[in-house]
């Protein structure tokens, strides 16, 4: 009788698509981020063999701080003012750039728009997984990008295969690459779908690996889910450089650039855009743009002055207070922390002697910003106040709110 050896099986892991959390059987619901049905079976993935290889060729040396050669951190300005401002002055070389944001929010047109400009310094390559290299053409040609030497030297690329993206790249050398999107490319080192965590993962690990090797500035396009996380998400962000997240409202022309984590420069900086017809056009001062619908000398509009990174921004707090149709009043907050917005209600019942618990309160930040400074909690308790006194601020004294029994204007 022969012995036939067991095949050995192939190891695989639940991961949870949400946030990456991983269990070694099948869960209904993720016990890290509490999502239901997010756990898929995806092979053991083994950390890219780029990485290994290259951590081989160059062994590491431990050598007093004063030895290490400076970096050339020499930053490639785009010449578009708000991508520069929230990338903390220009791409630095090396650098991995995670950018954000809904599905149609602008993301393949910014970068696009951004490697453009940056053709100046040599050709720049845009890997696209979603589009054809025809309908980036007809894009291009919206942008006003697709002739002269701007498209000579912006190479695109329609590609999902990791292995022939990094091969194309050490091909022509770019100056700058960008990958849309980070959920469309796959490695052959997986077996699991493009898009899964163990995929997005291990692509964005060699990507990482590639762009530091090379010192290629590198900018990753990433979906955001439903719950307003990158699918793929939190495992990614720790392995950029940079995370921005774009922002903004379908009914709106405006779109906001976050920074939300930067290696190379202050985080929770801003730039603002407005989509036209041709593309992202950048909005130097903002404040105009937000207040630009701003009825005048109505009830529940106040004006509060933030701080958005680095520069102070004008937008209007709208409040609406109704008497309530139903038992308990509702109280409903877009762009401002709901109970923060509870509270500065109960302080206005309590304080104030505002009667608001038979009423539903709206309170809306215009134009799609959030506010988190303490600092807009008089323009939200004014703005409510003065919808529920039916009485309009007065915008051009400055000096008094003309809210009867305001403690801050004593009157
Ligand atoms: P897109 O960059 O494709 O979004 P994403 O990559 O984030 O999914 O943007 C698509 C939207 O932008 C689409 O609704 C059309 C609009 N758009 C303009 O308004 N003007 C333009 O010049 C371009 C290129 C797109
Ligand atoms: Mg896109």
């Amino acid at each position: 009788m022969c012995y036939i050896p067991p095949v050995p099986k192939a190891r695989t892991v639940f991961a949870c698509q949400a946030c990456g959390f991983q269990s070694p059987r099948w869960l209904g619901r993720c016990p890290d981020c509490q999502g239901w049905d997010t756990l898929v079976e995806e092979p053991v993935g083994t950390f890219s063999d780029a990485g290994r290889h290259s951590a081989a060729e160059r062994p590491s040396v431990v050598q007093p701080i004063a030895a290490v050669a400076a970096a050339n951190t020499d930053r490639k300005r785009s010449g578009i003012g708000e991508l520069d401002r929230v990338l903390g002055g220009g791409v630095v070389p090396g650098s991995v750039i995670l950018i954000g944001g809904d599905p149609g929010i602008g993301k393949s047109t910014l970068v696009l728009q951004a490697l453009a400009a940056l053709s100046r310094e040599g050709p720049t390559l845009y890997v696209s997984g979603e589009e054809s290299p025809q309908q980036i053409r007809m894009r291009a040609e919206r942008l006003g990008i697709n002739d002269g030497p701007v498209g000579e030297r912006l190479l695109v690329l329609a590609e999902t295969a990791l292995e022939r993206v990094i091969a194309h790249t050490k091909k022509v050398s770019p100056s700058i690459l960008a990958i849309d999107s980070i959920q469309t490319v796959f490695t052959d080192h997986l077996g699991s779908a493009p898009g899964s965590i163990g995929q997005v993962r291990e692509c964005a690990g060699q990507i990482v690996v590639h762009s530091k090797a090379n010192n290629l500035a590198t900018f990753l396009v990433g979906h955001v889910t439903k719950e307003g996380s990158f699918a793929g998400p939190r495992v990614l962000e720790h392995m950029v450089d940079t995370v921005l997240y774009f922002e903004g409202d379908r009914g709106h022309s405006f779109r906001i650039l976050r920074a939300v984590k930067n290696r190379f420069g202050a985080t929770n900086e801003i730039g603002v855009f407005a989509m036209r017809g041709d593309g992202l056009q950048p909005v130097s001062n903002p404040s105009e743009l937000f207040l630009a619908e701003r009825p005048v000398e109505v009830p529940g509009s106040v004006v509060v002055a933030t701080i958005e990174g680095t520069r102070p921004i004008l937008v209007e707090v709208q409040a609406l207070v109704s008497p309530t149709s139903l038992g308990t009043a509702r109280r409903t907050t877009l762009g401002i922390d709901s109970n923060r917005v509870a509270l500065l209600i109960a302080v206005l019942e309590k304080k104030m002697g505002l009667q608001l618990f038979g009423h539903d309160t709206f309170v809306n930040v215009a134009g799609g910003i959030r506010l988190t400074e303490p600092a807009t909690d008089l323009a939200v308790l004014t703005a409510v106040a003065s919808s529920f006194l039916d009485r309009p601020i007065d915008g051009s004294a400055g000096q008094t709110c003309h809210v009867d029994f305001c403690s801050i204007c004593a009157l």
